[in-house]
């Protein structure tokens, strides 16, 4: 079986849509086909200021989001990052490959740190997509289900695991990013120029899947679209309407063509009334599988412990090897 690693981060409160749509959904589909390694990244998580108590609340939320979303213990191997000491091993080997110039190069860093202002931006934030590499090569993942907006990491993490190679002799699976065109980028409901994300301008945007249902209804009957009235797939010209038909379509099963010729002659609101409906029947049992993980922290601890077991077994192989293959002197045996 190949295989596939990915991550994602306990942020506060819950996943939005763009993280299921744009990921999740296809970590449960390919726990079916691939040896899945799936985990929350929580040493990613600190890049940005964190407290305590509530960094260990999201990392459970995370993980019981994810048992909710459909990923299956006994079918792929779910953790935390941190339960892993090779990651921040292997990240620091990596970050001796980087050139500083190719670290600076990385957008999602440029955009964050000029947020935040050179003061308060850590050195963590800067060397995070390193780290993301080596949680990626300790693995020797195939592919990495992720969303648009990781594909430039997944380009790093070639790229060094190239360099590691050519340089130390072959070591690291070179891995492909896989991202689903049609799910590639979720957009704003507010702003459909702009992906889904916590840091949106207002929240009517941003669709959380832990919200309320009815809450999450609104938004959707609120959403932008445009000043035509034809219900048609056109990202360029019709953005926000092709961004709910995305959604309709992925959450249903639905084509998109189908539902073009179904809503043919029907205006915006019929669309976004029967997405509405649609969108609380996801959230609705989501929600309630998720409490349920919840109510019960030790079992959910349990399995975290298995899946980091698991997972030890493979990272610590790649470390070993990696160290040999740098040059360090053999320790303890
Ligand atoms: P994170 O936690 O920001 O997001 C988790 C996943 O959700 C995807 N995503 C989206 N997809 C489509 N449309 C959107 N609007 C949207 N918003 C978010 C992201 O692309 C991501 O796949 N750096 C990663 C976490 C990470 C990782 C890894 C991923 C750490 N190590 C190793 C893969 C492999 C991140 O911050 O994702």
């Amino acid at each position: 079986r190949p295989r596939v690693l990915s991550g994602i981060q306990p942020t506060a409160g819950s996943f939005h849509l763009g993280n299921y749509l744009g990921a999740v959904r296809q970590w449960v589909a390919l726990q079916e086909t691939h040896d899945a390694f799936y985990m929350v990244v929580d040493l990613h998580a600190i890049t940005v200021q964190q407290d305590p108590a509530e960094l260990r609340a999201n990392t459970r939320l995370a993980a019981a989001q994810l048992l909710a979303a459909g990923l299956d213990p006994e079918r792929c191997t779910l953790f935390v990052q941190s339960h892993v000491p090779e990651h921040a091993q292997l990240a620091w080997v990596m970050n001796c490959l980087t050139g500083y110039g190719e670290a600076q190069r990385m957008t999602q860093f440029k955009d964050k740190s000029a947020k935040q202002g050179a003061d308060r931006t850590t050195v963590g934030l800067f060397t995070y997509p390193i780290l993301q590499v080596a949680d990626i090569l300790l693995y020797q993942a195939h592919e990495v289900p992720v969303g648009e907006d990781q594909r430039q990491h997944i380009e790093l993490t070639r790229d060094l695991a190239e360099r590691f190679n050519g340089r130390f002799g072959e070591t690291f699976t070179v891995p492909k990013a896989y991202i689903l065109k049609e799910t590639a980028k979720i957009f704003d409901l507010q702003d459909p120029a702009i992906k889904m994300s916590k840091s949106a301008s207002t929240p009517k945007g941003l669709i959380n899947l832990l919200d309320e249902p009815k809450a999450t209804a609104k938004k959707v009957k609120s959403a932008v679209t445009d000043t035509d009235t034809v219900i048609r797939y056109d990202a360029e010209a019709k953005p926000g309407v092709s961004n709910l038909l995305t959604i309709y379509s992925t959450l249903t099963g639905e084509g998109i063509l189908a539902l073009e010729q179904r809503y043919e002659g029907k205006g915006y609101g019929a669309l976004k009334t029967d997405l509405a409906e649609v969108m609380v029947d996801f959230v609705t049992p989501f929600r309630e599988r998720t409490q349920a993980y919840l109510a019960d922290p030790e079992t959910l601890d349990k399995i975290l412990a298995k899946g980091a077991e698991k997972a030890r077994l493979v990272a610590a192989e790649t470390l070993a090897q990696t160290y040999d293959r740098v040059g360090f002197l053999p320790g303890r045996r």
